[in-house]
């Protein structure tokens, strides 16, 4: 995309590190919003390999208009090391992406994929609290959004995935966080939840089987995806003829970028 904004010696600097680069999406979706915003800000694609990280920090640090960042593999984990505060979820869920420097040239990271989730969903005005929410999938994504629903009053968690060992890892991790959350291993069947969420990688492709049995499912349960796309992926569209309201997968990534803005210090309402 070409950019339009008008760079100048106020303008501030935010990155999106990576390794390999060429394939990070955040400067392209971040620079058309600070200038629809009118923020007079522009984040650039930093090519950061593993072995420079340390000194990319030290440098960033020393560099008061430098604002903060996306981070992408493989920093997610090792950033961590060199930041002075990490957020809850970030800890919890032991990776971040996203960062920034506050007045004292503190780096503050956190990780936004679950909150991100969360948000978007009660954006839409669907309830959570108190719910009982199936989750099929315990991989990445599917980590940071256990802690996120557990932290926001859930009753119930049930974890099913392909490989059953993972699932009984993530319910241990998110249990013992959330004592007061009842969390367990269940099989991919959505009878007795009221929300269903998909964060296995099963939709991407067409020829994909489902996650679950839509036959499975009634009218009064709400299916999830965190698959951007295709928008509707068959798992929804299935949900969507039995009767059942359906959520995409485009509101957690956009509420993400909400998440990592007002941490860089703005508001960007979705
Ligand atoms: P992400 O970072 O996007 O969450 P991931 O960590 O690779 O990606 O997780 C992918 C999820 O999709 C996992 O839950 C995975 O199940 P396994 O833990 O058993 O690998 C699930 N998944 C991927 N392909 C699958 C398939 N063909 N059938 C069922 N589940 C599948």
């Amino acid at each position: 995309m070409q950019a339009t904004l008008e760079i100048s010696g106020k303008t501030r600097v935010f990155g999106c590190i990576s390794d390999p680069i060429s394939h990070v999406r955040a400067p392209s979706v971040f620079n058309p919003l600070f200038e629809k915003h009118g923020i007079d800000a522009v984040m650039v694609p930093l090519h950061v390999p593993p072995r420079g990280l340390s000194d990319f920090i030290m440098g960033l640090r020393a560099m008061p208009n430098f604002g903060g960042m996306s981070i992408t593999l493989p920093h997610k984990v090792p950033i961590m090391e060199f930041c002075d505060e990490i957020g809850q979820q970030g800890k919890l869920v032991g990776a971040v992406n996203y960062a920034a420097f506050d007045k004292d040239r503190r780096l503050i990271a956190d990780n936004c994929d679950g909150s991100g989730f969360v948000s978007g969903l009660l954006a839409a005005g669907h309830e959570i609290a108190q719910r009982r929410i199936l989750m099929v999938g315990a991989g990445g994504a599917a980590r940071a959004i256990a802690f996120s629903l557990a932290d926001s009053g859930i009753s119930h968690l049930g974890i099913a995935n392909r490989t059953m060992s993972t699932a009984e890892a993530l319910v241990e991790a998110v249990s013992s966080a959330y004592p007061n959350t009842e969390v367990q291993p269940a099989p991919p069947n959505p009878k007795g939840f009221d929300v269903i969420i998909n964060t296995t990688s099963l939709g991407l492709n067409e020829d994909d089987k489902l996650p679950i049995d839509p036959k499975l499912l009634n009218p009064s349960q709400l299916v999830a995806e965190i698959i951007m796309n295709p928008e509707e992926t068959a798992i929804l569209k299935a949900a969507k003829t039995v009767g059942c309201r359906i959520h995409y997968g485009r509101p957690m990534f956009d509420h993400q970028v909400a998440i990592q803005a007002k941490l860089f210090g703005y508001n960007f309402s979705i």
